[in-house]
Formats: C-alpha cells, sequence, structure tokens
C-alpha cells in the first residue's frame, strides 16, 4: 500500500453521502431511454456499497428518490420503483450475511405499496447489522423534513427554550446517525437538491462530472483520498485545528 492509500484510509469519513445524478444523462447520450441508466445506476449503488463496507466507512447514504422527483413522466416513476424493488430483493440476503443494516429516510407513505412492503421487510431483517447502515432517501425532501421536525416538537408540548439544536436533529429521519462528513454528487450539477440540508452543515462537498452509472470502487476511492487531503476547520483557526 502506498502512503497516500494508506493516509486515505486513516482519515476516512465517518458518514459518506451521496447525490446519485447523472443517470438519465448518461443514457441519453448512448441512445438509450432514461430507464437504461436508471438500471446502471442500480448497478453502482452495488459497486460502491460494496466498496464502502469493506473499507469500513460506518454509514452510507444514497439519495434515491427525492419529494421533487414525483413532477418525472409516470412511467420512469415507475420504473424507479420497480428497480428499487428489484434491489431489494436481490441484495437483502448479501446485505444481512455482510451485517449492513437498512434504513429509511423519507416520507415513506408516499411509496408505492409494494415497495414500501419490501423496504419494511429488509430494514427488519438486517436490523441487527452492525457492519454498516445503508440509508436510503426515498420521497425525501430536505426542508419538509425539518418543518416536520418543527411540527413534532410543538405536539410534544415543547417550550422554545426546549427546542435546541439537538432536540430538532432528533426529530430528522437521521436520528441517531452522526452528519455527513463528505457529499459526492456525480453528474456535473453542483447543488444539494434539498438534500439533508440541516445535517449538511460541515460537511465536506465533492462534485465530479461523472455520470452515476460510471462511478465505481476508483473513483469512490478517489473522492476519499481528497476528503483526506482536506482541512476541516469547524471554525476554528487551522493553528487550532492542528491540520495544516
Ligand atoms: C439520478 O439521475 C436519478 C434520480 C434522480 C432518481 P437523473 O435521472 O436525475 O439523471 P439526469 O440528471 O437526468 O442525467
Ligand atoms: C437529485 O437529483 C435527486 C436524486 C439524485 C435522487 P435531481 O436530478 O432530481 O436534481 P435536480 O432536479 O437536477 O436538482
Ligand atoms: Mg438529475
Amino acid at each position: 500500500m502506498t502512503n497516500h492509500q494508506s493516509e486515505t484510509l486513516k482519515k476516512l469519513p465517518t458518514h459518506v453521502a451521496v447525490i446519485m445524478d447523472g443517470n438519465g444523462r448518461w443514457a441519453q447520450a448512448k441512445d438509450l431511454p432514461r430507464t437504461a441508466g436508471h438500471r446502471a445506476g442500480a448497478e453502482a449503488v452495488r459497486v460502491v456499497v460494496t466498496e464502502c463496507r469493506r473499507l469500513g466507512i460506518p454509514h452510507l447514504t444514497l439519495y434515491a428518490f427525492s419529494s421533487e422527483n414525483w413532477q418525472r413522466p409516470q412511467l420512469e416513476v415507475r420504473e424507479l420503483f420497480n428497480l428499487l424493488l428489484e434491489f431489494l430483493h436481490s441484495e437483502a440476503s448479501l446485505m444481512e450475511e455482510k451485517g449492513i443494516s437498512l434504513r429509511v429516510l423519507g416520507d415513506v407513505r408516499g411509496v408505492p405499496l409494494a415497495t414500501r412492503a419490501a423496504l419494511r421487510h429488509v430494514v427488519q431483517r438486517t436490523a441487527r447489522g452492525t457492519g454498516m447502515t445503508l440509508a436510503l432517501a426515498i420521497n425525501y425532501g430536505g426542508r419538509a423534513e425539518i418543518v416536520n421536525a418543527a411540527r413534532q416538537l410543538l405536539r410534544e408540548g415543547k417550550r422554545p427554550e426546549d427546542i435546541t439544536e439537538e432536540s430538532l436533529a432528533a426529530c430528522l429521519y437521521t436520528k441517531g446517525m452522526p452528519d455527513p462528513d463528505l457529499l459526492i454528487r456525480t453528474g456535473g450539477e453542483q447543488r444539494l437538491s434539498n438534500f439533508l440540508l440541516y445535517q449538511c452543515a460541515y460537511a465536506e462537498l465533492y462534485f465530479t462530472s461523472t455520470p452515476w452509472p460510471d462511478f465505481g470502487a476508483e473513483h469512490l476511492r478517489q473522492a476519499l483520498s481528497d476528503y483526506a487531503a482536506r482541512a476541516r476547520r469547524f471554525g476554528k483557526t487551522q493553528e487550532q485545528t492542528h491540520d495544516g
């Protein structure tokens, strides 16, 4: 192992979050339907989940479907949920074997019934896994998540002074998870698209033009090595953080 690689492994993020973007454009560039891009994207999910598990990254969150993605053509939406269903069916036993526990971030009430049932089943089946958390953001919207948290606190009868950053965070879908250290977005766009707005306050951002279907283990390691070379200061000076 080179020095560079061992440095990367020493400074692995605890939580990696990914905006898996560029499936549609990947397919269109090949004269294929957008859904072919999503199918290829599902394969990239397998590769990246496996590599994160192998490297020992404790938390991986993947943005699979935003609350805004309902505005897409009905056929595309249907295919996305079918692919998710296929993924759950084919990966559940391997996830269990590898100690990967599934969790869902988002409003599952909006998710088609068969997919919702499969999600519930795999979440239960993998609940004892301690190797890695795989969180899938499905029908997820960051602003709605914060609004829901505020509503929950009010319903619990909290007084204004009881509302803290921690008590609010405990009402988010990510309750109990550490904040993302590294946020990767593939596909060339440089925006958050309503993803983990509260949680990414201090995430390191990594943008790549590689479309999601082409993003493999090597690309992930590149992002991790980029992350390892960064100095995180959390508002302090370089001297205070001993990182420079
Ligand atoms: C990401 O790829 C997948 C989802 C948003 C579900 P896109 O489908 O957004 O691909 P582009 O951005 O159109 O290329
Ligand atoms: C973000 O991608 C959502 C997911 C990756 C699931 P989009 O393709 O929906 O984002 P915008 O519309 O380009 O911002
Ligand atoms: Mg997109």
